[in-house]
């Protein structure tokens, strides 16, 4: 790929554009259950959208170059804390998704924590269910991680293990309402006890169920307290860019108190040039995401989230009723909102996984770890309501599919043997052999990253043989070869 020598026409612009989309998922109409976002509502698109391309080039770097950024974040804010049973000391920051949300949460408590008892590394404690944003916070922050097992039944955290976890060098506790993967909330009141009493910071990360567990709560679910109301409940994150349905790039992280809020704000004024102020990891950004959530709030309304939560939950439910007379198929828990992951223990759900795609469905196939077995991954939206009948005729047909699938010994004995293996005796030479194993590898010389497979199954399955620390460096080295620039286009023949 070379830049054009003179502008391309417009229309060819665009045209190349929906080209180079063509083979991507459907975002719209219900048939992608994880990544995106659907209320079923177009006109809500509509809006977002123009309200995006208004403030696409005012720029969030400087809040006192355009008053209207600050006026609509604290807007935004406000809504975002008001929800979140915040009170008039409540504050917060609008960020670019919750992996940015859970990490400025987790650079504050670790920067706390250091003015109050020093330098030193510091440790964070997270029940396994717990976001993989906060690993990566440990990463980019240096912070140890200690992960805790959860309840093997109910994949909420067990709060005796995480009690057990503190200790004097334990800047943070995270809970999640509700954790990702089996769409169960953690027992929040009881970690704040814990928390509070050891005078550690206790994180909530609503990022995926901040906005719709309230709206769940109102239409009769249980929801247990989750939220600001809960004494030494510290920071929380949630992101409006999911059920909240704004585009993408757009959380807030919320903290009890301004005090709280001062350790993870930026300031640099020991250079040469214009003086920094930053509220988030981002300098320069677009204030398009924030003015689209600011004009999606408005415009959907308190009234327009509550219908669209009632048939978000009525899917929900017809979807769990569903999976249960499916033979073979089992939810995990007992997830209170939209998101359901079930176990198949007789055949392989990466296999389920690929079927339903065959049919024209996208789910999400996650990897067994500790407690929790390999599963098949539903985010219900509003949308699905319309199309979840189809999809659980396709699922159950996906599922007979799978069952048929046969796995011979030579497949059943590698897969074990993968599970011994250790990560420090790899070479990138034998991560590159496993990759081309995967039909992963071999970029073809023409430059340009390797394919993208049809089929995951037979990957996926040799993923979850792996432990983490393997499937983990085998992943970057994935990326590592996935992301190449292209090659130049070939010169016309003749
Ligand atoms: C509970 C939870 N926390 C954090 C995140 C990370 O959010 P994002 O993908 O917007 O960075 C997610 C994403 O699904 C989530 O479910």
């Amino acid at each position: 790929m070379t830049l054009p020598t003179s502008g391309l026409p417009r229309e060819d612009v665009f045209a190349r554009l929906a080209d180079i989309r063509a083979h991507d998922l459907d975002t719209r109409g219900g048939r992608t259950w994880a990544y995106v976002y659907d209320s079923g509502r177009a006109e809500v698109d509509e809006v977002a959208g123009q309200a995006y391309l208004a403030f696409l080039h005012e720029n969030g770097l400087d809040p006192t170059v355009f008053p209207s950024v600050l006026h609509l974040e604290n807007d935004v804010v406000a809504i975002a804390a008001a929800h979140l049973g915040g009170d008039e000391h409540t504050v917060g920051s609008f960020t670019s998704g919750g992996t940015e949300s859970c990490m400025l949460a987790v650079k504050a408590a670790r920067d706390r924590f250091r003015e109050r008892h020093g330098a030193g590394r510091t440790r964070i404690v997270l029940p396994d269910t717990a976001h993989a944003a906060f690993s990566k916070a440990a990463h980019y922050f240096d912070l140890e991680e200690v992960r805790v097992p959860v309840d093997p039944v109910t994949f909420r955290a067990d709060v005796d293990a995480v009690a057990g976890a503190i200790d004097a060098r334990t800047a943070i506790v995270v809970g999640s309402a509700p954790q990702y993967a089996h769409g169960v909330v953690d027992p929040i009141e009881e970690l704040a006890s814990v928390t509070a009493q050891r005078d550690v910071w206790f994180h909530v990360d609503a990022c995926i169920g901040g906005w719709l567990l309230p709206y769940a709560r109102r239409l009769g679910v249980e929801v247990p307290a989750f939220d600001f109301t809960v004494p030494g409940v510290t920071s929380m994150s949630m992101d409006l860019h999911k059920y909240a349905y704004c585009p993408k790039g757009a959380s807030v992280v919320l903290y009890r108190d301004a005090e709280l809020r001062r350790h993870q704000l930026y300031a640099c004024a020991d250079w040469s040039g214009y003086t920094v102020i930053n509220t988030t990891m981002q300098s320069t950004k677009s204030a398009g995401p924030l003015a689209a959530a600011w004009a999606t709030l408005h415009f959907v309304g308190d009234d327009g989230y509550l219908d669209i939560a009632r048939r978000t939950q009525q899917a929900t439910r017809r979807l769990v009723d569903g999976i249960a007379v499916i033979d073979g198929l089992e939810v995990l828990g007992d997830p209170p909102m939209s998101l359901v992951a079930a176990q198949a223990p007789d055949f392989s759900v990466f296999e389920v996984v690929d079927e339903m795609k065959r049919r024209g469905w996208y789910v999400q196939p996650q990897l067994a770890h500790r407690g929790s077995p390999a599963n098949v991954h539903f985010s219900v939206t509003a949308s699905s309501a319309d199309v979840v009948d189809a999809m659980l005729d396709d699922l159950a047909a996906s599922c007979e599919a799978a069952r048929r699938i046969e796995v011979g010994d030579d497949t059943r004995q590698f897969l074990a043997a993968l599970s011994g293996l250790d990560p420090d005796a790899f070479t990138p030479e034998m991560y590159a052999g496993m990759l081309q194993a995967a039909g992963l590898g071999g970029r073809d010389g023409s430059g340009g990253g390797v394919g993208l497979p049809e089929d995951m199954a037979s990957i996926n399955a040799m993923l979850n043989a792996l432990p983490p620390a393997l499937r983990e460096k085998l992943l970057v080295a994935f990326l590592n070869e996935l992301f190449r620039p292209a090659a130049p286009a070939p010169a016309p023949a003749g």
